[in-house]
């Protein structure tokens, strides 16, 4: 169905789902409503789709095809999309976002190059369609080849790799994608080679730019690269003019360059420096092999003990906790230590884990109360009171070369203050290196103790011996 009717209920399902999509972002914004807002701005993406499929063009037998490949490209995305996101375990959550925002990319990018042959054929060049497909096609080209690259090193298969003036490399790729894309702009009638020049650097330039970034800064160029196909997506609303696609990505967009600020800010890094790929590379370099002194480890009774006779307790946790699966042990420890009167607090580092929130999410998950979730900051402050930190598969986000160690790929990077506690115990199941592959002079420190092991195991064994006490 089309004319005024049908264009009338696809705006009205265009608004309607424009509104799924902001009251899902708000919801995402607590942990308890999260589920529910996603699925809600699911279901609203859903419903664009139908009903631009049903309402936007008259039925007729010529496009059959057309409609049979529609329905096929849902019914295998679907069917892929679903499957990936069944399986996928919660620490790998990242590599999925990232894929999948690869894919967002690619399909501005691919919109892009169809609307640019389109105007080819029609030969209508309009000035303002000409800018936002040339930033459509610069932008989804860079989110596609930088998030794959991204999954590519979140999964492990790819390491950090830098060229030599690798920067500046950089910068000159960049300003010759933007000077090439204006030329394509202003020209009388574009040239169709620039078009797929423009592609091929941009495609390029995603991937020299995400190459060298180092593990621990990962965080912020997912983001920055989400918030990237985002305004891709929103140009894509733009020259169809379809207020859901633009909402949509107007609220990606946004979303993503705040999250990209704020992690910028929690990381201590700048966005220019982001943008050019120039933080935190060589992994493994600093710190790497320097003999850092002895390890003293501590047994589960003697922890039990320290934990028991102390009036206040706080657990820094990280990834190592989540792969354990030890938030619901983490929090009945808590619960064993608050029976005996003892201040119980997390201290959540901002990229602690693989992605934004996971922390918060997986103590949520085991009905910690959200309270006892101290932000960096506020645990920092409080941590000269404190008797016990309990540092529980964390490593990158505790390790003070950040603060010492002007050559560390994580120098600058704000991180809990351990230190300042009167004992810390490490809990971990061996020496292994955190995300970022350095060393941690935390654990080779005199006031430190590592209480070696699975979190779950440990934790157990911890809780049996405080009660015991
Ligand atoms: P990491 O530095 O990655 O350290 C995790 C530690 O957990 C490892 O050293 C590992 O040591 C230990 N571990 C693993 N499995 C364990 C288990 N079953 N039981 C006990 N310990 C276990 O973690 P973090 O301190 O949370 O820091 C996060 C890092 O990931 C940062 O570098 C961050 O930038 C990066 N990153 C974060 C995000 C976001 S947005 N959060 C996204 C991508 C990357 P053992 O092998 O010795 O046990």
């Amino acid at each position: 169905m089309t004319g005024l009717l049908g264009n009338s209920i696809l705006e009205i399902c265009y608004i309607a789902a424009s509104i799924t999509f902001i009251l899902g972002l708000k919801m995402l914004s607590s942990p308890d409503k999260a589920r529910k807002g996603n699925l809600y701005a699911a279901y609203g993406m859903g419903l664009a789709i139908v009903a631009t499929i049903l309402f936007k063009e008259e039925f007729s037998s010529e496009k059959t095809l057309n409609y049979v490949l529609i329905f096929a490209g849902l019914l295998v995305g679907t069917l892929i999309g679903t499957r990936m996101a069944l399986k996928v375990k919660m620490t790998a959550m990242p590599q999925m976002v990232s894929f999948f925002n690869g894919m967002g990319g690619a399909c501005a990018a691919v919109i892009s190059l169809v609307e640019f042959d389109h105007l080819m054929h029609t030969g209508e060049f309009d000035l303002g369609l000409i800018i936002v497909i040339v930033l459509g096609l610069i932008i989804g080209s860079v989110s596609f080849s930088g998030s794959i690259i991204a999954y590519g090193k979140l999964e492990g298969k790819i390491g950090d790799k830098a060229l030599p003036a690798g920067q500046i490399l950089n910068i000159v790729l960049l300003l010759g994608i933007l000077g090439l894309g204006a030329y394509v702009t202003v020209m009388d009638v574009p040239n169709e080679m620039f078009i797929y020049i423009i592609l091929g650097l941009s495609l390029l330039y995603g991937i020299l730019f995400v190459m060298p970034i180092g593990g621990a800064d990962m965080p912020v160029v997912i983001s920055l690269l989400n918030s990237f196909t985002g305004m891709a997506a929103a140009f894509g609303g733009f020259l169809y003019d379809n207020q859901a696609m633009l909402t949509g990505g107007i609220l990606v967009g946004s979303a993503g360059t705040i999250l990209t600020v704020l992690m910028c800010q929690a990381m201590n890094r700048s966005l220019t420096n982001v943008i050019i790929g120039s933080f935190g590379g060589g992994g493994a370099a600093a710190g790497g092999d320097k003999e850092q002194g002895t390890v003293k480890e501590v047994t589960a009774t003697d922890a039990a003990i320290l934990l028991a006779y102390a009036s206040k307790v706080s657990v820094v946790p990280g990834y190592g906790l989540a792969v354990a699966q030890a938030q619901h042990t983490v929090h009945s420890l808590e619960k064993a230590l608050e029976e005996k009167g003892i201040d119980f607090t997390y201290a959540i580092h901002p990229v602690a884990g693989r992605m934004p929130g996971h922390m918060n999410v997986l103590l949520a998950e085991a009905d910690v109360p959200y309270p006892k979730l101290l932000e960096m900051e506020d645990a920092n402050d409080q941590m000269a009171n404190t008797d016990v930190v309990l540092v529980i598969g964390a490593n990158d986000v505790v390790n003070p070369a950040a603060e010492n160690d002007p050559s560390s790929p994580i120098y600058g990077m704000p991180i809990i203050d351990v230190l300042s506690a009167k004992n810390i115990i490490v809990m971990k199941r061996s020496m292994g290196k955190g995300y970022a592959g350095i060393e941690n002079e935390l654990f080779f420190h005199d006031k430190n103790r590592m209480l070696f092991g699975d979190a779950k195991d440990s934790l157990e064994s911890l809780i049996s011996e405080v009660k015991n006490l």
